[in-house]
């Protein structure tokens, strides 16, 4: 396939960067079509463990080039550090392999800062943000005072563009402060500039000459902003309609979709989550997968499997098929309960709810599967998995009516599974 979109299903970690990764190793190009640092996305090779929040997971692979589309907003400071901490552990990160696109949106501290006491204002209801100002950044560039990367070239530019964003006053930004950040703003462009593209060109040409592709999505469908569980969403599309308007590029182009699905679900942040384990049960899952953010650190709320969620993912994002990952962190459970379905007021409820009143008081029904005590992390052939492992991903396939083709038992490369049709 030349073109294929990575996904996340859920609410974000479902294991996108390990399986984007693995898929690299046969690709030309990895390409992230939207999302800031706020993503976190961990790869593992070997004994070595890369946590890229800006950077797409294509950068561990040699042959690959990795971009960061015009969709994405970039905090200068931190994607030169990830830039410098990758080259010091031995990476190549150069421009024939990186590049950034000119017209992506730029995070300032003030968007940082905005970020932030829009957060301590939500009494009782914040959103649980990452704190990396992707709210504020992506507001500015939707009221056309946004910054771009090319912007940082050019000083006068930049400063009068800043200017404009007449809330600056309301958190006590003074011109002095604005003049400090065109100052090192304008070093951090120029630092940058040997990288900074026009992608969509890039990714085009590249494509007429048969090059493959991934558009390596941050986040989760559950998050996205029109489609998620708004408000509590992230501030951009992480749905694979947004890799065209992400990247530049036809969606005619796209020729698949692969859904990166948790064999459970996590949260991090506020917002519903039908399925959430307030229990042991709950406590155990994120011991066993470490379920604790890579961006904030902070603990992800777990639960079991959902899937009218799922079916929804499938739905918005034209799945045309599945990854499973951390099937083996379910190792152990005498049974795993899956949701086929909410109910709400007494009636069956199988699509996905909009309004979020009626989603927070559904109360989801289980199928539950026996388990299995077998440890998985090794087994690297479908057939050979238990008898109730092989189960319990027939059944997701079988419930959904999408193809389960990769399944993953482990954060190393070697942990995958590829299905036979
Ligand atoms: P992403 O944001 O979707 O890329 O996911 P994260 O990297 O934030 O979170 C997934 C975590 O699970 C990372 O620590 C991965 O190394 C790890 N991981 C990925 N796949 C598997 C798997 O199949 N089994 C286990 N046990 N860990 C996995
Ligand atoms: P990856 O790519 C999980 C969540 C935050 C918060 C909401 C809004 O690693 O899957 P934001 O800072 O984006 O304004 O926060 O979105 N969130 C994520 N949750 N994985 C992510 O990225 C996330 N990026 C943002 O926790 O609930
Ligand atoms: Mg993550």
């Amino acid at each position: 396939m030349s073109v294929q979109v990575i996904v996340g299903s859920q609410w974000g970690d479902e294991g996108k960067g390990k399986i984007t990764d693995i898929l690299a190793e046969k690709m030309d190009l990895v390409v992230r079509y939207q999302g800031g640092n706020n993503a976190g996305h961990t790869v593992v090779v070997g004994k070595e463990t890369f946590k890229l929040h800006h950077i797409p997971s294509g950068i561990l692979n040699d042959s690959c080039v990795s971009i960061m589309a015009n969709g994405v907003v970039l905090d200068p400071e931190v994607l030169l550090k990830e830039m410098n901490g990758l080259k010091k552990r031995g990476i190549a990160v150069n421009p024939s392999k990186f590049k950034l696109s000119s017209i992506a949106h730029v995070i300032l501290p003030f968007h940082k800062t905005l970020d932030s006491n829009q957060e301590s204002n939500r009494e009782g209801e914040k959103i649980g943000t990452t704190g990396r100002g992707i709210g504020p950044a992506y507001t500015d560039k939707i009221a056309r005072f946004g910054v771009r990367a090319m912007d940082l070239l050019k000083p006068e530019f930049l400063k009068k563009q800043i200017m404009k964003k007449s809330w600056l006053t309301g958190i006590g930004v003074t011109e002095k402060d604005i003049d400090d950040v065109v100052i090192e703003f304008h070093k951090y462009g120029k630092e940058l500039e040997p990288y900074i593209i026009d992608t969509s060109l890039y990714i085009n040409e590249a494509i007429k000459a048969g090059k493959r592709v991934i558009l390596e999505g941050a986040q989760g469908t559950m998050l996205d902003v029109d489609h998620g569980t708004y408000p509590f969403v992230t501030s951009s599309n992480p749905i694979s309609g947004a890799a065209t308007t992400g990247t530049g590029i036809g969606p005619q182009l796209i020729e698949g979709v692969m859904g990166v699905t948790k064999a459970y679900v996590t949260r991090v942040g506020e917002g519903p989550f039908p399925t959430e384990l307030l229990d042991e049960t709950g406590e155990a899952l994120r011991d066993k997968g470490g379920e604790y953010g890579t961006t904030t650190n902070r603990p992800r709320r777990c639960g079991w499997l959902d899937l009218v969620v799922l079916r929804y993912a499938i739905r918005v994002n034209g799945l045309t098929e599945i990854c499973l990952t951390k099937l083996d962190v379910l190792d152990g459970q005498e049974s795993v309960k899956i949701c086929t379905n909410y109910v709400y007021n007494n009636e069956k409820v199988e699509h996905f709810p909009l309004d979020l009143d009626v989603f927070n008081e559904c109360e989801p029904e289980y199928v539950e599967l026996p388990g299995w005590d077998e440890d998985i992390s090794k087994i690297t052939d479908f057939e050979k998995l238990p008898e109730n492992a092989k189960t319990f991903v027939d059944y997701v396939e079988q419930a959904v009516g999408v193809k389960v083709s990769m399944v993953s038992v482990g954060p190393n490369r070697v942990q995958t599974i590829f299905k036979n049709d």
